[in-house]
């Protein structure tokens, strides 16, 4: 405290001054605010909102470039991505739409018509063997995109049921693997399908909204 300070404190305490300031004194002592207690304070929101906010930018941060923590990561070059990577070989420019068709039809179709493509007798049709699936390409494009039902006979046997409509929930470019992979496949030596053909019979037949009957398919 300054010497100009001190002349004031102690004037209430001269002995000739019979009014002691105790106010004055008091407003000294409050004046100060109290000595800060050391130990369970709360942190201040500030630090919980900086702690939340780098979590969440961690977490966003190892989704977004954490290569699924694959070993692959580390063979990549500059700019690459997993999935490029590990579909092109070296030199060769990736491919535009990396679909794997086998990887589709596992996912999509073999639920009902199975891995091995022999469909459950009586349920599901075959696509090993199948005329409908090896045929020209844009009846079972036609099949995938809308359902099917209604009597179909595949191989000798036939079936009543209903096929739901693939459309909404997969790309041309799936379409087009799945189906390829179909072709290809348990003995099937049927061309390719390209996602241009998948795109050209969606727009063709997009105010369709039911399932499609063979009739209906094979009538046209
Ligand atoms: C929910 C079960 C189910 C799923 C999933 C399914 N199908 Fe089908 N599919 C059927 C049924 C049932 C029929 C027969 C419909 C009928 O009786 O009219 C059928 C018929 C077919 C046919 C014509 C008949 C034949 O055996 O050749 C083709 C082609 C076909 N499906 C392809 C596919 C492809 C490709 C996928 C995957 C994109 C797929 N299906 C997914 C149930 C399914």
């Amino acid at each position: 405290m300054g010497n100009g300070k001190k002349n004031d404190i102690q004037a209430p305490y001269r002995a000739e001054n019979e009014d002691v300031d105790i106010y004055g004194l008091h407003r000294q002592a409050l004046r100060e605010s109290p000595d800060p207690v050391e130990g369970l304070e709360r942190p201040p929101w500030w630090l919980w909102v900086i702690c939340i906010s780098l979590i969440f930018w961690a977490g966003f941060y190892i989704g977004r470039y954490g290569g699924k923590f694959g070993p692959e990561v580390h063979l990549l070059s500059e700019g690459e991505t997993v999935k490029q990577a590990s579909v092109s070989k070296p030199g060769e420019s990736p491919p535009v739409a990396a679909v794997d068709g086998a990887e589709v039809y596992n996912r999509v179709c073999a639920a009902c018509h199975q891995q091995n493509g022999q469909g459950v007798p009586g349920a599901f049709p075959p696509l090993a063997g199948s005329g409908l699936i090896a045929g020209d390409d844009k009846l079972p494009v036609k099949i995938v995109l809308h359902g099917l039902q209604g009597p179909v006979t595949v191989s000798g046997t036939t079936y009543n049921g209903v096929m739901p409509a693939w459309g909404g929930q997969m790309s041309d470019e799936e379409v087009a693997a799945a189906l390829t992979h179909a072709r290809s496949s348990w003995g099937n030596s049927a061309p390719e399908v390209s996602a241009e053909t998948v795109k050209q019979i969606r727009e063709e037949t997009s105010d369709r909204t039911t399932n499609w009957t063979i009739k209906e398919l094979e009538g046209e």
